[in-house]
């Protein structure tokens, strides 16, 4: 190996800077190889658009939010419009991208993204492409791995906002309900709702009742606590399955979310006294620098990815297991793509998380 790739695709993640830097470095200081990054994701390695990365470009990274390389959830080389090459249509890149690896003389390829930019991962690797991936998305969704880059700072930013909304709420003694992210799972919607001490969750694993909700409310009112936070994550579905989303598109990525906190709030202004507010935190669970944690998990899964190419660990992706024997908390270990292709990670029924909630009534 002389030179590899790397690219960041899909939504941005805090922590993706620091992902970048940690294979840059890890490939520059542990190997003597040459870094090279693609601009917005799959789509600069379709087009040519392309940065060397040196230990100069990657100096003080670390703790900044976005990513320096640029991401895109559009650009499926498998089947995507790309404007530069005048397509109307959406048609198949996959020639063109491997001529574009062979015409920048890239031996190994890294891609570090979430479930859909894996799955193209995976199937560029069966096209004998040899990739490593590394698990990003504040979702925390993706299969094989207990934890992704970026999850712990939007817990983090829910969480504060939580906490924030506490206060107002109780002074106006109302109803507030918090939208979070996470698409088809709870992830976000179950850790932030626990640490900012949320008295619902509802996640897109369990369909709620509204009665159960309306329940939680006149409950508290009745224990003079007037006032109710709600964490509600974006995908959660009523039991009578009702949609949130739209699809508008084939892919997993072309579902527009948003809207279920207004939804639930012109429901529950019929049926409760106290006024109900709602509130989507959307992109701002996205922005802004990575918690301590991302950043060493970053920096771990970065440097890991490039230990796998230089194992020739191909068409697998850096991953954190739980120790099955309890001797350690986690270890980073490589799984196959193929893990993380077979479509989002959700909640399992017998989370720890699940049954502390339940404990406390939520
Ligand atoms: O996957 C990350 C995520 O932020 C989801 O939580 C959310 O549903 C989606 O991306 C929003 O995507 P877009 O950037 O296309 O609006």
């Amino acid at each position: 190996i002389r030179r590899i790739g790397v690219l960041t695709a899909g939504g941005d993640a805090p922590g993706l800077n620091a992902a970048v830097r940690a294979v840059t470095k890890a490939a520059i200081l542990a190997h003597g190889w040459s870094v090279i990054g693609f601009e917005d994701g799959f789509e600069g390695l379709l087009t040519g658009r392309s940065c060397p990365l040196t230990l100069d470009s990657v100096r003080g990274l670390l703790p900044v939010g976005g990513t320096m390389l640029g991401t895109s959830n559009r650009t499926n080389p498998f089947w995507c419009a790309v404007p530069e090459f005048g397509d109307r249509e959406p048609r198949d890149h996959t020639e063109t991208l491997i001529r574009s690896l062979q015409r920048h003389e890239v031996d190994a390829l890294i891609v570090i993204g979430g479930d859909g930019s894996l799955s193209i991962a995976y199937r560029l690797w069966q096209l004998g492409v040899p990739i490593v991936g590394i698990p990003k998305t504040i979702d925390n969704d993706v299969r094989g791995t207990e934890v992704t880059i970026g999850f712990d700072t939007a817990v983090a930013v829910a969480t504060e906002a939580i906490d924030r909304l506490h206060t107002t709420a109780e002074s106006h003694h109302r109803v507030m309900l918090v939208e979070l992210m996470g698409r088809t799972a709870g992830w976000i919607a179950l850790f932030a709702g626990l640490a900012g001490g949320a008295d619902a969750i509802l996640i897109p694993e369990i369909p709620y009742s509204l009665e159960a909700i309306v329940e939680v409310i006149g409950r508290r009112e009745r224990a003079g606590r007037p006032f109710t936070i709600v964490a509600v994550a974006e995908g959660a579905q009523s039991r009578e399955g009702q949609a949130v989303y739209e699809i508008t598109g084939p892919q997993p990525y072309q579902r527009k979310y948003g809207g279920i906190c207004r939804v639930l709030e012109e429901q529950l202004a019929s049926r409760v006294r106290l006024a109900v507010r709602s509130m989507a935190l959307a992109y701002l669970q996205r922005g802004g620098s990575p918690t301590a944690r991302d950043r060493t998990l970053a920096t771990t899964l970065g440097s890991a990815a490039v230990h796998a190419v230089s194992a020739g660990h191909f068409g697998q992706m850096v991953a954190v297991r739980g120790d099955p024997h309890g001797r350690a908390m986690t270890s980073v270990v490589t799984v196959p793509l193929a893990e993380a292709a077979r479509g989002p990670r959700l909640v399992p029924a017998d989370h720890p998380l699940l049954d502390a909630a339940r404990r406390l009534g939520i």
